[in-house]
């Protein structure tokens, strides 16, 4: 079983991560989270908000609806772009996304091709149907987002919204004026994406719904400095240049100030990208594991003047997890156009201008998986497998264990559960053994275990145990939070 296959069934076994709407077994691409993936992701999302938005005082977090009219789309290019090639199984009826498709089966490399091109491909390989060896229809082109229709009689079309992104946008105006903001700011929101992907496929990987974190940045074009740049000016990143990619180079490590010179050329676009690197190290995905891939002008969506993407390296290979785009001033302009309004903004130098953007884009559930599998420790010394999560992340922050059933320890160890509960995400647990107590804690990657044993009865004090180490250390009951506290924080 790979690591991958262990992780997924142990998401199943404790209701980490598990299929929706399981018991019918209809729908591929959704997921639900459980009590403890619940909190994983909750975590992840509350230490993203601190590291992205609460530390900048001109970034504005929102929550915009997950539907959306028509024309929102007419205007983003959605409706017409926002494609993926698709070829069927004349025989079957089965269904591929071409682009992947052609690539695994033939080696020919086809994205940004058109669908005429790529049905050249499959007709030049004699690629066949492998389910049944059928032939293969012409490719055609697929839209991706999930259709509804607003009102009793469907009077109007609607989409479910494929990025949060354009919240932020038809929102601007109002949020600029409302905030009573200057040039540079930015716009957060974090909430649901949906997009009818053609071949759901590893995991949560590629879904038909998830979480999107995204900040809009809107700057001044003629002012594009970023003014806490010199803050991660020495940061290193690492990057695989477009160069690289055409003459199969490694990536190389660059600080975000050679970054901006060399490849990057924008100094918003080095300053997440800066940011990100630190934040990913800091949930538990290594270095090594981690590089922005500069993407090839075929592959750049429609809207971008040029894409970064952060990419971390899955068993499957590299995978895009965080999309960073130059998105100009493509959206603001098209949505001038479209509604009438006036989206212009006035600078301090009282110049009328449709401000520039720059975007990152950082998907949770690929984050998730991230997390799962780099912090997934295979441990035959231990006799089970656990995960390190970073505390800041960790589901639990502890649990509590009475060491027996009697003699006053359980009533002792509630009155502890009691008054942690308060302040922490913490679970009791008093069946079985205390090692498979251990066991179960360290399984949902729990970093400390508090342990309340006869002596706590007479010294008011309780034994810690902590999960990576396995050492045990002793701590008066009154110092327990103060001791939770200050690991977690040294711990970021
Ligand atoms: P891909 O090429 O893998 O489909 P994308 O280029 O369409 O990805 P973006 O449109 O840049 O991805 O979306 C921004 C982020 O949203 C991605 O980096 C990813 O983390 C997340 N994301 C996009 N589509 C999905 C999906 N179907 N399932 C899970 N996460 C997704
Ligand atoms: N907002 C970028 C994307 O979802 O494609």
């Amino acid at each position: 079983m790979s690591k991958m296959e262990d992780i997924q069934r142990i998401c199943l076994q404790r209701g980490i991560i598990f299929p929706t709407a399981e018991i019918y077994s209809t729908i591929s691409g959704f997921y639900e989270y459980g009590p403890v993936g619940f909190l994983l992701k909750k975590k992840l999302i509350e230490y993203w908000r601190e590291f992205f938005v609460e530390s900048d005082d001109n970034i504005f977090e929102i929550e915009g609806c997950t539907v959306l009219p028509e024309k929102v789309f007419e205007a983003s290019g959605h409706l017409k772009s926002f494609v993926d090639p698709i070829i069927q199984c004349k025989k079957c009826k089965s269904l591929y996304k071409a682009d992947d498709f052609i690539t695994e089966k033939t080696g020919v490399v086809v994205e940004g091709k058109t669908p005429k091109e790529m049905t050249e491909v499959i007709k030049k390989n004699k690629v066949k149907c492998p389910k049944c060896d059928g032939e293969l229809a012409e490719v055609r082109l697929f839209n991706l987002m999930l259709k509804t229709e607003i009102g009793p009689i469907g009077s109007q079309n609607a989409y479910l919204r494929p990025e949060t992104a354009q919240n932020i946008f038809t929102s601007f105006k109002r949020v600029f004026r409302s905030t009573r903001s200057k040039l540079p700011m930015g716009i957060a929101q974090v909430g649901r994406s949906f997009r009818n992907e053609i071949s759901p496929r590893h995991f949560i990987i590629r879904v038909r719904e998830f979480n999107q974190n995204e900040i809009e940045l809107f700057f001044d074009p003629k002012h594009p400095e970023c003014p806490k740049f010199n803050e991660i000016k020495n940061k290193k990143i690492r990057i695989l240049t477009r160069e690289a990619q055409k003459k199969n180079k490694k990536s190389v490590i660059l600080t975000a100030e050679q970054s901006l010179k060399r490849v990057v050329r924008n100094e918003w676009l080095v300053y997440f990208m800066a940011k990100e690197f630190e934040f990913y190290k800091s949930i538990g995905i290594p270095e090594e594991k981690l590089r922005f891939r500069h993407m090839l002008p075929e592959e750049t969506p429609h809207y971008s003047g040029g894409n970064f993407d952060l990419e971390i390296e899955f068993d499957f290979g590299w995978k895009e997890t965080v999309g960073n785009a130059y998105r100009t001033d493509y959206d603001l302009k098209k949505h001038m156009k479209l509604s009438g309004e006036d989206l212009t903004v006035l600078t301090e130098d009282r110049r009328k201008i449709v401000p520039h953007v720059v975007e990152p884009s950082f998907g949770m559930e690929r984050t998730i998986v991230g997390i799962l599998l780099h912090c997934f420790v295979m441990d035959k010394k231990r006799g089970w497998n656990w995960f390190k999560f970073p505390a800041v992340i960790a589901p639990y922050t502890a649990a509590v264990f009475p060491l027996v059933n009697k003699d006053k320890l359980p009533e002792k160890a509630r009155e502890i559960y009691d008054n942690l509960r308060k302040h922490f995400d913490i679970f009791y647990d008093d069946r079985g053994s205390i090692g498979k107590r251990y066991a179960r804690s360290d399984e949902v990657g729990t970093p400390f275990a508090i342990t309340i044993d006869y002596q706590t009865l007479e010294d008011n004090a309780v034994t810690i145990r902590n999960r990576d180490s396995t050492k045990q250390i002793r701590v008066d009951i009154d110092h327990i939070k103060i001791f939770l506290d200050k690991t977690l924080k040294s711990l970021k």
